[in-house]
């Protein structure tokens, strides 16, 4: 959604402010806005803004134009509009009525409608059409009535309902900002002599890596060398301090010209990096933040996965595992259907939330459905301290570091991960498997790294197909099994990066309907099971004589050394040979590389697509 900072310290607030905007752009991109305070301390202080439809760089061509004055303390923003189109004037920072605060938000407040009656009432001019503009003029009048920033913003919050993160400052009070966190995140950074407030600790990161995290319905005031936190109602609360254990490089394009390619490429290493330190002493698979006990998890007796769009192709994959291993029925379900369709939970049910931002508003909701039926809820995560895993009974953090491209890519990687390591937990606890055995599946997940980055040798011949349909419009996924799910993927892949018609399929479907899309041409991705699943295998080599003898481009997807796919495919990308259950960690890769080249061919931006943002903090 949308990004936040606020900077107060000894540096130019200006540059701190854009460089953490910049770093923080993949959230949002419909506008972008500085707003800072100009003649601190003196009797003329006041607020200055720019603000301007579009990417950052409009923003900074404005500021080119038309420069900021000097100072050490502002806020920037950068939006996906909710409430108001994307326009100069609806950009945030908002201010007040006669320009004292300045403020700029993260969420969407319910009870706008009111609250816009009662300022027009009152004689208030909006200028803009936002949600936002309100609780600027309502914060203002706090403090021209008397109150510190601090008490204006914990009177202001009381009055919203719905998910509002704010960040705020007083042209009169130069000397802090104030910060308010309900649902989408917020975090402080503490540097020495200065102070930062963030959607995402890599807005500061080059600054400082000492962190804190608040909770729900917090208010944070910040000065050069001060932090406090206090709930809605005043009363005294507490943040989570934290160390960003990642560096700068982490949040850099590292020669590159996509954030999402960087990110396919460190797939290897962020499939390491998430199975690391899994095992005790004994070799035996732990889970550190594994809060449920053994017998919690031997009384659960039916699991619901709950997660959006890439998420949920991981939920569908772990469902294939976890039954196979465990003998646990899965559901897998849609976060933003889950709750409307009156799901059937109790205490030995435990829901699985895959997020990886951990912001996820239609998940987190989902989760929040779920406690109050009893259920115990594990998450599934990539974001330390976000909102999902902190709301969870237990979490498994994925370690793929931090993913900018809007496209998630080891995101996914390191979910399947991480459901793979949950389904082995379970069948170790439940004994549904031999230690043996599991142990076995460990040493062939340990071998995934080595698998990923043989298929990204791959990367050349994918760029050479992506390029020769580049004139194509429409694309079809076909898979089974665990390849389903990763025909799926491929397709949502092509549709965010490329815009162009794609869809996925269960190959056993396409008969059943959509084969009837298959005409001269279509190109046809086939993801081929593992020769030693041969029944799966040759109903999938059967599927795609299918579509080719009606004149598709068939693309194989199949493992090296098999040879039956050849006559049928019109080219085949080789994967590594890897047991049917890991296959999606090796068959995603072509897929990603292929619609990232393919919009890069197309011009698109590949790592901000249109209409979309990386973390969907609203419902
Ligand atoms: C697609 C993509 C989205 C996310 C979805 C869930 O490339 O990134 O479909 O997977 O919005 O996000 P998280 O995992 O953060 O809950």
């Amino acid at each position: 959604m949308c990004a936040i900072v606020g900077y107060l310290g000894a540096k130019s607030a200006q540059e701190v402010i854009v460089e953490g905007l910049r770093r923080m752009e993949y959230r949002g991109y419909d506008s972008a806005g500085v707003a800072l305070v100009d003649g601190a301390g003196t009797e003329s202080a006041a607020v200055a803004v720019r603000k301007k439809a579009g990417k950052l760089g409009n923003l900074e061509k404005l500021i080119d134009e038309d420069p900021l004055p000097p100072s050490t303390i502002g806020l920037g923003h950068t939006r996906w509009a909710t409430h108001g189109a994307p326009n100069d004037r609806n950009a945030h920072p908002h201010l007040g009525a006669h320009g004292r605060v300045a403020l700029i938000h993260n969420g969407i407040i319910e009870n706008f409608a009111e609250l816009r009656a009662e300022l027009e009432d009152a004689g208030h001019v909006l200028l803009s059409e936002t949600d936002t503009e309100l609780a600027a003029h309502l914060l203002e009048l706090e403090v021209e009535s008397g109150a510190d920033l601090t008490t204006a913003m914990q009177r202001v919050c009381g009055r919203l309902d719905g998910a509002f993160t704010f960040v705020a400052l007083d042209a009169r009070d130069p000397d802090r900002i104030v910060g308010a966190r309900r649902n989408s995140p917020l975090v402080v950074g503490l540097g020495e002599g200065e102070s930062f407030l963030a959607s995402d600790v890599a807005a500061f990161i080059e600054h400082t890596r000492e962190a804190l995290e608040l909770g729900q319905d917090q208010v944070v005031t910040i000065t050069r060398d001060s932090v406090s936190v206090t709930g809605f109602d005043g009363s005294p609360a507490e943040g989570n301090r934290f160390h960003v254990d990642w560096d700068l490089s982490a949040a850099e394009k590292d020669g590159h010209d996509w954030f999402m390619r960087k990110e396919i490429f460190e797939q290897p290493r962020a499939v390491a990096d998430s199975l690391l330190g899994r095992r005790g002493a004994d070799g035996a698979l732990q889970l550190d933040e594994m809060r449920l006990s053994d017998q919690e998890l031997r009384d659960v007796d039916k699991i619901i996965i709950i997660a959006a769009g890439t998420s949920f192709y991981a939920g569908m994959v772990a469902k294939y595992a976890v039954e196979h291993w465990c003998r646990v029925p899965v559901e897998v379900e849609l976060a933003s259907e889950f709750r409307y369709r009156d799901p059937i939970l109790d205490y030995s049910t435990l829901v699985v939330a895959i997020s990886q931002s951990g912001e996820t508003a239609d998940t987190l909701q989902a989760i929040r459905h779920a406690r109050t039926q009893r259920s115990k809820v594990l998450a599934i995560c990539n974001t330390n301290g976000s909102t999902i895993p902190r709301e969870s009974d237990a979490v498994i953090y994925t370690h793929a570091g931090p993913e900018i491209g809007v496209a998630s890519t080891k995101g996914f990687l390191t979910q399947l991960v991480a459901c793979y390591l949950l389904a082995l937990y379970l069948a170790q606890v439940k004994g549904t498997k031999y230690g043996d055995e599991i142990d076995q599946v460990l040493c062939q997940l340990e071998a995934m790294p080595e698998a990923v980055a043989e298929v990204l040798g791959s990367a050349e011949q994918v760029y050479a197909l992506a390029r020769s349909y580049a004139e194509r419009r429409s694309f079809l996924f076909v898979g089974r099994h665990a390849g389903y799910p990763v025909a799926l993927e491929g397709a949502l892949k092509l549709k965010e990066l490329a815009y162009l018609h794609a869809e996925g399929f269960a190959a056993g479907e396409l008969k059943h309907g959509p084969i009837a899309l298959v005409e001269d041409g279509v190109p046809v991705f086939c993801v081929v099971p593992p020769r030693d699943r041969d029944f799966l295998h040759d109903k999938m080599v059967s599927g795609i004589m299918e579509v080719r003898a009606r004149g598709a481009r068939t693309i194989a997807l199949a493992e090296v050394g098999d040879t039956s796919v050849e006559s049928c495919s019109d080219e085949v990308v080789r994967l590594p040979r890897v047991p049917v259950l890991l296959q999606p960690l090796v068959a995603a890769v072509p897929l990603q590389l292929f619609a990232c080249e393919l919009a890069t061919v197309l011009g698109l931006d590949v790592d901000q697509p249109r209409n979309l943002a990386k973390s969907v903090t609203v419902e």
